[in-house]
């Protein structure tokens, strides 16, 4: 039986349902997005939400996000991006986000795999770290299943994507995490965002593939930001077995186009 995964991220929701981001109603396309993906077959078994929740970090915001998430799915998980307050996050999402541990991650097993979130949020920083404390934290995680195939959410992605930009906002400690990778050839994918565009790369054994964002897209090459005029999206996951395949599914259209200057 295929268990199903929808990945969203990059949403950078705004406190208010109408408020735009760079002329982009964040909140509306999320929506939209998430209909969209729902449209595509049966439900999903979970979904993952890879950072950059709450643009404006605002309690509010988690507020809004939270009550979108209980009203659609039963089963959820968030980390957060550079975008991001792991505070409010806690506050707001208690039973998902602990309370005690200094970062907001997951372990969790689901259909023989083994599904765990790192939390790469670095503050006062647009760049990302995972930190030798959870760098340790994921080795114990992966020692201790060695045999379940395994998926790992960060919103950095560990590998350059290729875009001068982003590479330089990129994840600091990546190679701490490359040796922790290697030594744990169970580890199929890594599915990142932040890039806001459809990136596909390797760390060790595992393949790395970022989602594009739920609101505004990033040209895939360039020396500084430019918006790609394309729909927004996200990405589908299904593991079936010890076999996974996935794809980005957009929006039909581009509905809202955002300001030129990123
Ligand atoms: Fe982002
Ligand atoms: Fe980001």
């Amino acid at each position: 039986m295929t268990f199903r995964i929808l990945q969203l991220s990059d949403p950078h929701l705004l406190s208010e349902p109408d408020a735009l981001h760079r002329a982009v109603p964040v909140y509306r396309s999320f929506r939209h997005v998430i209909r969209h993906l729902e449209e595509q077959g049966p439900g999903f078994d979970r979904v993952i939400l890879t950072g950059d929740l709450a643009h404006d970090e605002k309690r509010e915001t988690y507020e809004l996000l939270r009550r979108t998430l209980v009203e659609k799915f039963l089963n959820f998980r968030i980390i957060p991006g550079n975008h991001d307050s792991r505070d409010f996050m806690r506050q707001v999402f208690p039973e998902i986000c602990g309370t005690g541990r200094d970062r907001v991650n997951f372990s969790v097993e689901a259909a023989g795999w083994k599904l765990v979130g790192l939390d790469s949020h670095l503050p006062g920083s647009v760049s990302g770290r995972v930190g030798r404390r959870q760098l340790e934290w994921l080795r114990q995680e992966l020692d201790a299943s060695p045999g379940a195939p395994t998926v790992l959410f960060i919103h950095h992605p560990p590998v350059p994507v290729g875009c001068p930009w982003l590479d330089r906002i990129g994840l600091e400690d990546a190679e701490h995490l490359r040796l922790v990778v290697a030594e744990a050839p169970q580890v199929q994918l890594v599915l990142c965002g932040h890039v806001h565009h459809e990136f596909r790369g390797r760390l060790g054994e595992a393949e790395v593939l970022a989602a594009p964002s739920t609101a505004i897209q990033f040209l895939p090459r360039g020396e500084s930001p430019v918006f790609d005029p394309i729909p927004p999206g996200a990405r589908i996951l299904e593991l079936d077995g010890s076999r996974w395949r996935t794809r980005v599914v957009r929006l039909p259209e581009l509905i809202w186009v955002p300001d030129r200057d990123a």
